[in-house]
């Protein structure tokens, strides 16, 4: 069983992710955290020296990599990482894909601290960062609407992100 949780940035992939993994005991990885490790650099570190094109195409890399050596998973994707080279189809094809759809004020509040962490965000001013991730978010959507089962809750219950994956 592969699951590919998805979602904007600040929607909860990895606290989630890593919470439904235990639940079903399934081994998690987090794939910014891989690209990391495989590269001995931070996001912010291979954005600004290598450009967000390399990002995009190791992020690509490092999802087959793990997609293909790893029977079971649950994974925290990037934000990003549906949106680019037809990853969306290839998580599909290969498990079940759940989008976490959070509403924009939560992002808003949970990514207001966290700006410095994430490139595409660290040069938003508190008052751009609403209106940023509103654009952004809106231009994401028909990549994150193509997932198996769409999660509509800020907060969800563990059982009940478990039932609609079961259901999905
Ligand atoms: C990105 C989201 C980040 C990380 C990179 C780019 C994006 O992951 O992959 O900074 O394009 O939305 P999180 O969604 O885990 O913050």
């Amino acid at each position: 069983m592969k699951i590919f949780l998805i979602g904007f940035m600040g929607c909860g992939k990895t606290y989630w992710g890593q919470k439904l993994s235990r639940k079903l005991q399934l081994p998690f990885f987090d794939l910014d955290a891989q690209i990391e490790e495989k590269e001995e650099k931070s996001i912010t570190a291979i954005f600004n020296e290598e450009g967000e094109e390399y990002f995009r195409l190791l992020e690509k890399e490092v999802l087959y990599l793990l997609t293909e050596s790893h029977e079971s998973f649950v994974m925290a994707a990037g934000g990003g990482t549906p949106c680019f080279y037809n990853n969306i189809a290839y998580m599909k094809k290969s498990g079940t894909v759940i989008w976490l759809n959070c509403s924009v004020d939560c992002m808003y509040s949970r990514l207001l601290n966290e700006r410095e962490k994430r490139p595409l965000l660290k040069d938003a001013s508190e008052q751009d960062l609403r209106s940023y991730i509103k654009k952004k978010f809106s231009d994401r959507k028909i990549y994150y609407e193509q997932a198996n089962a769409i999660i509509n809750n800020d907060n969800p219950e563990i059982d009940a992100l478990v039932s609609q994956i079961f259901h999905s």
